[in-house]
């Protein structure tokens, strides 16, 4: 596996696998990769011959009050892991490399970016996309993989790969949790023993609103405020967000319908963390 630094050679090694008549799989990420990641690198190596792994803690996607600094960052294992994934190039360039003095574009999606984390995360999507469609020129991928862990952005994504005729085919890959349920992600190594417990609160309430699901409830607002009051039990979580959306569009449904996603997003002391799902299964 090829570890690339600069944007420019980035550039250069996919202008001359695609001369070579090659098909290339991006994979965003931030780095310190866990089983999540991992699973996405997988589906990305079933779609394309070639899979590039980015790593890059992007400065625009974080407001000024939120965790850059402290972000979990591991290169190195990051590599070993990208590589025992099978990934051909891992791009972990440094924030100068991406924006670099005099650095001016932002990519602004309306719509689907403005409610839900958009609203809770000013600029965050915009710099999501900013540099995602820097990813995108840079490396030309056929395909990319993005988890449904973060709905909302894979939303997003797919509005600006169509808006922008990028010709890429987005791919979402299911969410892959702990055995006790939790969503995996790099922030849930903030959670001290006590946050951990309470954080299985997310995927809790997405149990327990599939169970109202299916034995009738189909209210949102009802389904919503059990929620709400199962959540505020406990001291450790603040709720920022329940919603139940389309799946489409992310927009708000008042009654439940087989494309309704159940968004969550609380704090747990310090940590924010997020997780969804579809309300009926097809499973
Ligand atoms: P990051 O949080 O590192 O996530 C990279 C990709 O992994 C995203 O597509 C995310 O949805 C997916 N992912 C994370 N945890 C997952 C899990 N438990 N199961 C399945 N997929 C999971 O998302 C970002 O980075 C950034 O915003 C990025 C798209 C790279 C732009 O900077």
């Amino acid at each position: 596996m090829e570890l690339i630094r600069q944007a420019a050679a980035m550039a250069a090694w996919s202008g001359e696998r695609l001369k070579e008549g090659r098909r290339l799989a991006l994979v965003p990420t931030m780095g310190c990769l866990h089983p999540g990641h991992a699973a996405l690198m997988a589906r990305a190596a079933q779609l394309a011959e070639l899979v590039v792994v980015s790593v890059f803690v992007n400065p625009m996607q974080f407001g000024p009050q939120e965790d850059f600094d402290r972000y979990p960052r591991a290169l190195e294992q990051d590599c070993a892991l990208a590589s025992t994934g099978g990934a051909a190039a891992l791009f972990a360039p440094e924030a100068g490399e991406l924006y670099p003095p005099g650095f001016k574009t932002k990519v602004v999606v309306g719509g689907v970016s403005e409610g839900l984390c958009g609203a809770s995360r000013p600029g965050h999507f915009e710099g999501v996309a900013t540099v995602v469609v820097k990813l995108f020129n840079l490396v030309r991928p056929t395909v990319a993989v993005f988890g449904e862990k973060d709905f909302q952005q894979l939303t997003v994504i797919r509005a600006l790969t169509r808006d922008l005729n990028f010709g890429i085919e987005i791919v979402g890959h299911p969410i892959v949790r702990e055995a006790d349920g939790l969503a995996m992600s790099s922030r849930n190594r903030y959670l001290s023993p006590p946050e951990r417990r309470s954080a299985l609160c997310l995927s809790r309430a997405l149990r327990e609103a599939r169970q109202m699901v299916a034995a009738g409830l189909k209210d949102c607002q009802d389904i919503l405020t059990r929620l709400e009051a199962q959540l505020v039990a406990d001291p450790l979580v603040v709720i920022d967000y329940l919603a139940v959306v389309s799946g489409h569009d992310l927009a708000p449904q008042s009654r439940v319908g087989r494309d309704s996603v159940l968004l969550l997003a609380v704090r747990v002391g310090q940590t924010r963390l997020i997780d969804n799902g579809y309300l009926i299964r097809e499973d």
